[in-house]
């Protein structure tokens, strides 16, 4: 069927983390309510990573069905769960994953949380690469962890791993763990083949144990190919956990309800058991179950028209910005609908950068420098909604900045 991507859902008032509340910036506080419109004075959500369309219809049908049967009770995946899951990615990924490498998770962050516990002890250090997706840096801290950084280079706005830095870090003994965000939130990067190859290799050469978040790995733009760490021969892949998961692919995130490979017995055993010992490890959501089986099964065809839409959005962000506030550089995106803005020409400090984008122009972005310093004069806008949503936003930043 045909999805009209440019129709406007409101979303204000369903308790949507992105439309009802904000995550104030340094100096606007914590989360606040928020009153988010397009046509009056309250802010224009472009941060939290979801999207403004409704699921695949056929997410929506076996739904709809599920809540008719009305009973919601403990349930389980079944095989056809586990079966939706592997089919999607091999066809997809040409990546066979067997089912008994699949442990459930009530999310990558949470999954994330409990893999620094099991796998680390409080005083390591894990390895990171700023600017990098933020909350991987409390799964880290709160574990009692430290969080150590190899920033990507950038060179004029394509960002690329630091090798030599990342073998020198590897190399402390205090590294036990590294958490590979592939695709790259927020810089857009989707990893080639020998970089992940190079990545891996440095990692597992130096007995650190590696975490590839693949989230974003259904969401490539035209001529892009993902990589799955999976692919990447025993020697790697027997050292590393992975997580994929169907909330960014299907506008899920609200389910809950994500997989993690782990091919390698002695570390799902590890994740399963304190799985066990945290409670979490009996039955799952039985909407979220319905839900993911039906958008693996059968999201295909929104999920083409709706990454085609994302191109076009980035497009046009690329050509309003040119031509009104050439002043902010938009990165090239390869995968994800994050895409990474570069403010730093208007010389603003964190500060003023914050009055004008959330006080002035009344758009919420994610600012830069929550993923590391690295990001500082950087801004993330997210590209998954409806045209009239984001022109909305650019006329308000075109109106503020040009006065
Ligand atoms: C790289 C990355 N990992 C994990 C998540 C969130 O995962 P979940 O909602 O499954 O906890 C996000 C959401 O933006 C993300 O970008």
């Amino acid at each position: 069927m045909k999805y009209d991507l440019d129709r406007v859902v409101d979303r204000s008032g369903t308790g949507a983390a992105k439309w009802d509340a904000y995550r104030g910036g340094s100096h606007a506080g914590p989360i606040t309510a928020i009153n988010a419109s397009l046509d009056s004075d309250g802010p224009i959500p472009m941060w939290v990573a979801d999207m403004d369309f409704p699921a695949p219809q056929p997410v929506i049908d076996a739904l709809s069905e599920r809540v008719q049967h009305g009973i919601f009770g403990y349930s389980m995946a079944k095989d056809s769960y586990f079966d939706a899951a592997i089919d999607w990615f091999g066809r997809r990924h040409d990546w066979e994953i067997s089912k008994d490498w699949i442990s459930t998770a009530p999310g990558i962050v949470p999954a994330i949380h409990f893999a620094v516990r099991t796998y680390c002890k409080p005083g390591d250090k894990v390895l990171v690469q700023q600017p990098v997706y933020y909350p991987f840096f409390s799964s880290i801290t709160n574990g009692g962890c430290e969080i150590v950084s190899s920033a990507l280079i950038n060179t004029d706005g394509y960002y690329e791993m630091d090798f030599d830095d990342l073998e020198a870090r590897a190399a402390d003994p205090g590294v036990k763990l590294a958490i590979l965000c592939s695709p790259h939130n927020p810089v857009g990067r989707v990893w080639t083949e020998d970089e992940l190859r190079r990545y891996g290799e440095i990692c597992t050469r130096n007995g650190v144990l590696v975490i590839a978040d693949e989230i974003h790995c259904d969401l490539m733009m035209p001529g892009v190919r993902f990589q799955p760490y999976g692919l990447l021969g025993d020697d790697l892949v027997n050292n590393a956990i992975i997580c994929t998961a169907p909330s960014k692919t299907f506008n899920l995130a609200g389910m809950h309800l994500s997989n993690m490979v782990i091919p390698n017995k002695d570390l799902h055993k590890a994740y399963d058991d304190y799985m066990v010992q945290i409670g979490v490890a009996g039955g799952l959501n039985p909407l979220a179950l319905t839900a993911v089986e039906a958008a693996y099964n059968h999201g295909e065809d929104w999920l083409g028209q709706v990454l085609e839409y994302i191109w076009e959005n980035h497009l046009h962000l690329d050509d309003f910005l040119a031509e009104n506030i050439p002043q902010i550089k938009v990165i090239k995106l390869e995968g994800t609908y994050l895409n990474w803005l570069d403010f730093g020409e208007l010389g603003l400090d964190r500060a003023a950068l914050e009055d004008l984008t959330q006080l002035k122009a009344r758009v919420l972005f994610d600012e830069g420098y929550i993923f590391g310093d690295e990001g500082d004069g950087f801004e993330r806008i997210n590209l998954a909604c409806p045209r009239p949503i984001l022109d909305a936003a650019l006329v308000r930043l075109k109106d503020t900045i040009n006065g």
